[in-house]
């Protein structure tokens, strides 16, 4: 069977974060519940001129080192806060990297859950057209009501992938497990740039779709929980992932401590306590964050991977790691993007925050002040200007 998966894979994260010491203090909450109590420590905000096409962008730049633009037949690009009703985000990004007019570009939604979507979809198409690599990419800005629970829950990033035959780093398993059922437990109506949430129920929709999309998982393949050593979960906060993998453990019946439960989430949340929610792009910041700490070589390990997204779809699904995987990974770079960002004071960030995402319609310039390659310049006569 021709072995399809994840090929390449690059992450981005705005320039700035507020650490939610700051806002703790500013909201009159003890750290700890930041810290412990959700499991975050700092969250990346988006300087006005980011945009979740700049960051896809910029994610993706780096992908084109590896794999020529002719190769890539297909651009799937997973959000759920789309600048355009209408035209896909997607097309500006395959503007800003150059690639080819018969590439084909879509835009691909349903909450957090769409860049899995858009994984199998992309390992579809492969496997139909071998000759040919998809560009998946997820970019989301995480937005709440200011004071409102979910603003510590906040984030930013983008994560880009190649997917192709015979992968140099994750092959994607054919088999997963689903769950789809009508909730409302967050959603975010054409009216609002910031979502409905009904948090606490949403916490629960998710530990359900958990547990449901593993066991539609164990029905469809002989794969047990103790075959794993390493889970990537969606992480709109860590502590979530946490939550569900308990529950998972128990439904599988698995005699490990709470402790060696925690171990094996450890390494795929670092990223994410530093950068928040990414909504579309958090499960992929986690693998991303997995990869880069686990020193050890983990060739041929097996990695479950459970995404969700409100509204409510889960999905659990696995990979085995490839060797020489470690040559691909951008670990450097990745830890160098974290450390080099610039701590926001809760004035600059109430400025991000209010300035960003002008939806008066009206004429905008920005300065630059992203450290990223690509950029938002302007908005004109309802254009998005990018500028690099
Ligand atoms: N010290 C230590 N821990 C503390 C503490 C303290 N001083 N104060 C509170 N805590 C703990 C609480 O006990 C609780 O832990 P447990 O859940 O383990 O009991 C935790 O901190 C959070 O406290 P609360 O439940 O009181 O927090 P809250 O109601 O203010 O907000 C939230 C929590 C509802 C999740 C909120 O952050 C929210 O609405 N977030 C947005 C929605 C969301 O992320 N939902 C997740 C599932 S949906 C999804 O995954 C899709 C998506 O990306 C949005």
């Amino acid at each position: 069977m021709l072995k399809v998966g994840i090929d390449d894979i690059s992450l981005y994260t705005p320039a700035f974060y507020l650490d939610l010491k700051t806002l703790a203090k500013e909201r009159g909450v003890d750290p700890i519940k930041y810290s412990k109590g959700i499991g975050q420590e700092l969250m990346a905000f988006p300087s006005p001129d980011e945009d979740i096409v700049t960051m896809a962008a910029n994610a993706a730049l780096p992908l084109l080192e590896r794999c020529a633009i002719e190769e890539i037949g297909t651009m799937l690009f997973a959000t759920e806060t789309s600048v355009d009703q209408s035209k896909a985000a997607g097309i500006f990004v395959h503007d800003l990297l150059g690639l080819k007019n018969n590439c084909r570009v879509v835009e691909m939604k349903q909450a957090c859950y769409s860049a899995t979507a858009a994984l199998q979809s992309a390992c579809a198409l492969v496997a139909r057209n071998p000759e040919k690599a998809v560009m998946v990419i997820a970019s989301d800005i995480a937005k709440y009501d200011l004071e409102s629970p979910g603003e510590s829950t906040q984030g930013a990033g983008a994560v880009a992938m190649i997917v192709r035959a015979n992968p140099r780093i994750l092959e994607i398993s054919a088999t997963s497990g689903c769950f789809c059922q009508n909730v409302e437990d967050f959603w975010r109506p054409n009216y609002r740039q910031t979502p409905v949430v009904d948090g606490r129920y949403s916490t629960q929709v998710y530990i359900k779709a958990a547990q449901e999309s593993w066991l539609d998982l164990i029905q469809n393949c002989d794969l047990q929980f103790d075959d794993i050593n390493y889970f990537c979960y969606h992480l709109p906060f860590t502590k979530m992932g946490l939550k569900a993998h308990r529950k998972v453990a128990r439904v599988a019946k698995s005699a490990k401590s709470v402790e060696q439960l925690e171990a094996q989430l450890a390494p795929a949340d670092r990223y994410n306590r530093q950068v928040g929610n990414c909504y579309t792009a958090s499960i992929y910041i986690s693998l991303c964050s997995l990869l880069d700490n686990i020193k050890e070589d983990m060739a041929n390990e097996k990695i479950a991977l459970f995404s969700f997204g409100s509204g409510c779809v889960g999905e659990f699904f696995w990979g085995t790691v490839v060797p020489g995987y470690k040559q691909l990974l951008r670990t450097k770079r990745n830890i160098e993007l974290l450390q080099n960002r610039k701590e926001l004071s809760f004035e600059e960030y109430l400025r991000f925050y209010k300035t960003n995402s002008p939806d008066d319609g009206l004429a905008h310039s920005f300065d630059k002040e992203t450290t990223g390659h690509f950029y938002l310049s302007a908005l004109e006569n309802h254009h998005r200007i990018y500028s690099s």
